[in-house]
């Protein structure tokens, strides 16, 4: 689902991408597109119509690109593409958000950041995705205007599926596991804590598992991002820290990302769709290519390929054949970056 602003250009170049890995390893991939945000409501008046639910439903995996336009950022207005993502993940089931953030060593100096701060950089944001605020119900807006609400509400058994995800990768990482809430504050916050605590002693004692409040945790991920492993949190936490940790690498569209469930798993990039750079050929397209290799990975199993394709994309920042966000100076277009990459799998 390529979707709104520059995800099509983006999508184009990760499907020229495996393309290249069933060339070059002799597998076979079947594609259907559908439409999700903005150009569903362009076609079906509704951003996740059910026809593109159906094909999700039906997938083995679904690789998504990007959502939102301009023309529909009237908060008022009845009909927004956000709710298409909302109920794409909703409906499929996909709880757990995995975000890594793992910026290549010959970027540290694109980074905001000094370098010696974000060397060595590497964690992995487990977002839940499918509750709290985002989802939570009673919501609205008061008949008179005057008073709007939105309700955070977590069950224990929400908290345990995603924390068991969020356990998992600390055991084959390096089995240090923060988990940010706000505590001193959200009632949600004091079930997360009081249940993975409960969780690390019953089945996790190997993770050494600490707590940071989200305020505390922004300051942190600025100030010592290398000292995070991996970061379990909350939707609405992990919405506005992953954008951070997009920043830290010095360019948003090098993050990828994976939205998982019991039974289905979707892909995407975690930036927005950039409507300023639609039709310019000057998206990164990077982010929704790693996320092909996230696919590659977990949903059919292909490490090698997926390692091929993560080299590539190494490759070609390594070769400074990177697009505008990277080089400001001579940098590439999105198709040319792409090309870089394919013909990288090809020749490797
Ligand atoms: C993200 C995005 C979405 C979110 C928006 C587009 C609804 O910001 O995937 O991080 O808030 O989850
Ligand atoms: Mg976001």
């Amino acid at each position: 689902m390529p979707g709104d602003g520059v995800g099509p250009e983006i999508m184009r170049e990760a499907i020229g991408v495996l393309d290249a890995v069933a060339q070059k390893y002799g597998h076979k991939f079947e594609y259907r597109y559908a439409e999700v945000g903005a150009c569903a409501i362009d076609k079906y008046g509704d951003p996740y119509p059910a026809v593109t639910d159906l094909v999700c439903q039906t997938s083995d995996a679904v690789l998504f690109g990007a959502i939102g336009d301009p023309k529909y950022d009237d908060p008022s207005m009845k009909t927004r593409p956000e709710q298409g993502l909302l109920r794409m993940r909703k409906s499929m089931g996909l709880y757990a958000n995995i975000r890594p953030v793992e910026p290549y060593p010959s970027l540290y100096g694109v980074s905001p950041l000094k370098e010696d701060r974000i060397a060595g950089t590497d964690f992995v944001i487990i977002r839940e995705l499918t509750g709290g605020l985002y989802f939570g119900e009673p919501r609205g807006l008061s008949e008179d205007g005057q008073t709007a609400y939105d309700m955070c509400r977590y069950t224990v058994e929400e908290i345990r599926r995603i924390a068991d995800v969020a356990f998992r990768y600390a055991m084959k990482r390096r089995k240090k596991l923060t988990l940010v809430d706000k505590a001193n504050v959200l009632v949600t916050s004091r079930l997360w804590r009081s249940t993975v605590t409960e969780m690390q002693a019953e089945s996790y004692p190997q993770v050494a598992l600490d707590y940071m409040y989200v305020d505390n945790a922004a300051m942190r991920l600025a100030m010592s991002p290398a000292s995070f492993d991996v970061v379990l949190t909350e939707n609405m936490f992990g919405d506005i820290l992953s954008d951070l940790g997009g920043a830290i690498g010095g360019s948003i569209g090098m993050l990828p990302s994976a939205s998982e469930g019991s039974e289905h798993c979707l892909f995407e990039p975690i930036h927005g769709s950039y409507p300023q750079a639609k039709g310019k050929g000057i998206a990164n397209p990077i982010a929704q290519v790693l996320s092909v290799a996230m696919m590659l990975d977990d949903a059919f199993d292909l490490t090698e390929e997926a390692k091929a394709v993560r080299d590539a994309c190494k490759a070609s920042v390594e070769n400074k054949f990177s697009t505008p966000d990277l080089m400001p100076e001579g940098g590439k277009s999105t198709s040319e970056v792409g090309n870089y990459i394919k013909q990288y799998i090809l020749n490797h």
